[in-house]
């Protein structure tokens, strides 16, 4: 597969393909990629922006409102801070000291300009230590969708180790592995996805480290997340959970279904003159995309909403990404809905496209259609 978020314009050299193979261990049930793919190529500059839909921030409210009920929240470090936006919520809910770890420097850049404190390096033991040296060391620790991205757990652990030392807590929110096999979500494993977390393999990596998980928050952000609160202590909190070798191949089974239905129906509406785009230039679209041999020719366009993906290709094809009006000035019959997390807020968004007669595609495990009559996708079951 392409690397997800390898987006070029036409002049410019693509990184190219590297093999995409999820490996699961059966003692701790955390799933692992078989192949790291450098960080500093994927990261160095960084298309994804963390959403600033609706969706997005009612879930920082919850977040935050939740981590209130675990800490005072004076002082809040946040690894992977992207462009600073949950710090700048934070801020406006009241915390008077924020500092991102961001290491992607575009994203840092644009921080910084708005006035987050951010420091560009990748998050270790050193940047750690650092930190908790401050005069004013976090009592917060957040990292939403970080601890996914990393191979070296050791490293980023014993950083948690030092930073938790003196009673801080630490917030890790992770796609929840249980919620991408059961809701066959194949499309969330990419190249920058290196571990797939289960309370039970998080349990694993803090053997010896004195850190328990002391509780776990449930959210339905991007198709089912958790969030682990970890901190010094002995005992960790209640959590039931199941994985076994039999779940996953289902989900392996499941999801060759799945690409086959999306590349059947497309290849129908095709055939019968009508013009299919996608919308969310999100790395599970690449995931689709490519999963389903996708060219020009089976979608006009993917549009999206983020500059940085604009007039680039969707990565490993010719599909050209252009910017979200493109919707309503090119009325296509069908979209595809490849950010399927926001699906509800988009189709509320993209009331012209509706009223015209347009149709959504959203393919969240399986393929559901959502007709021009219907506001929401959960209308359609
Ligand atoms: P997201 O699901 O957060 O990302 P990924 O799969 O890459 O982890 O990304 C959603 C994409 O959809 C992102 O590129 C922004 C885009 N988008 C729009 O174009 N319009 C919208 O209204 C929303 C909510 C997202």
């Amino acid at each position: 597969m392409p690397l997800a978020n390898d987006f070029c314009e036409g002049n410019e050299e693509r990184e190219g393909y590297a093999p995409l193979k999820l490996m699961w261990c059966p003692r701790c049930t955390l799933g692992q990629l078989s192949v790291v793919v450098n960080p500093k190529l994927l990261y160095k500059e960084y298309s994804y922006v963390t959403s600033n839909s609706q969706t997005m921030r009612n879930h920082f409210d919850t977040l935050i409102r939740d981590l209130k009920s675990e800490s005072e929240c004076e002082s809040v470090l946040e690894i992977g801070s992207n462009d600073g936006r949950l710090l700048n919520h934070f801020q406006e809910l009241g915390t008077k000291t924020v500092l991102g770890i961001e290491p992607a420097s575009n994203l840092a850049d644009i921080a910084l300009r708005n006035g987050i404190n951010t420091i560009n390096e990748f998050f270790d033991q050193e940047i750690a230590g650092i930190v908790a040296d401050n005069p004013k060391p976090p009592d917060v620790i957040v990292a939403r969708h970080v601890f996914c991205h990393i191979d070296d757990w050791q490293e980023a652990i014993y950083g948690l180790q030092k930073l938790c030392a003196n009673g801080a807590i630490a917030a890790i929110e992770v796609p929840y592995f249980i919620d991408t096999i059961n809701t066959v979500e194949f499309d969330q494993i990419y190249h920058e996805h290196l571990s797939y977390m289960t309370i039970e393999a998080m349990k694993h990596a803090l053997q010896g480290t004195g850190m328990v998980i002391s509780n776990v928050k449930h959210y339905p952000i991007h198709g089912g997340a958790i969030v682990m609160f970890i901190k010094r202590g002995r005992v960790h909190c209640d959590w039931s959970e199941s994985l076994t070798l039999e779940d996953l191949r289902a989900f392996a089974h499941k999801s060759h279904a799945c690409i086959a239905d999306l590349i059947r129906l497309v290849h129908e509406l095709v055939a019968d003159g009508k013009i299919v785009v996608g919308y969310g230039a999100s790395a599970k679209a690449t995931q689709w995309i490519n999963s389903c041999g996708f060219t020009r020719k089976h979608l006009k366009w993917v549009c999206d909403s983020t500059h940085q993906k604009q007039w680039a290709f969707m990565p490993g094809t010719d599909i050209p990404v252009v910017d979200e009006g493109a919707l309503t000035r090119d009325l296509p019959d069908y979209a595809i809905c490849f950010a399927w997390n926001f699906a509800d807020e988009i189709i509320a968004k993209e009331k012209i496209f509706r009223e015209k007669g347009g149709r959504w595609i959203v393919p969240h495990g399986e393929i559901k259609i959502v007709e021009p009559h219907q506001t929401a996708v959960k209308e359609t079951a």
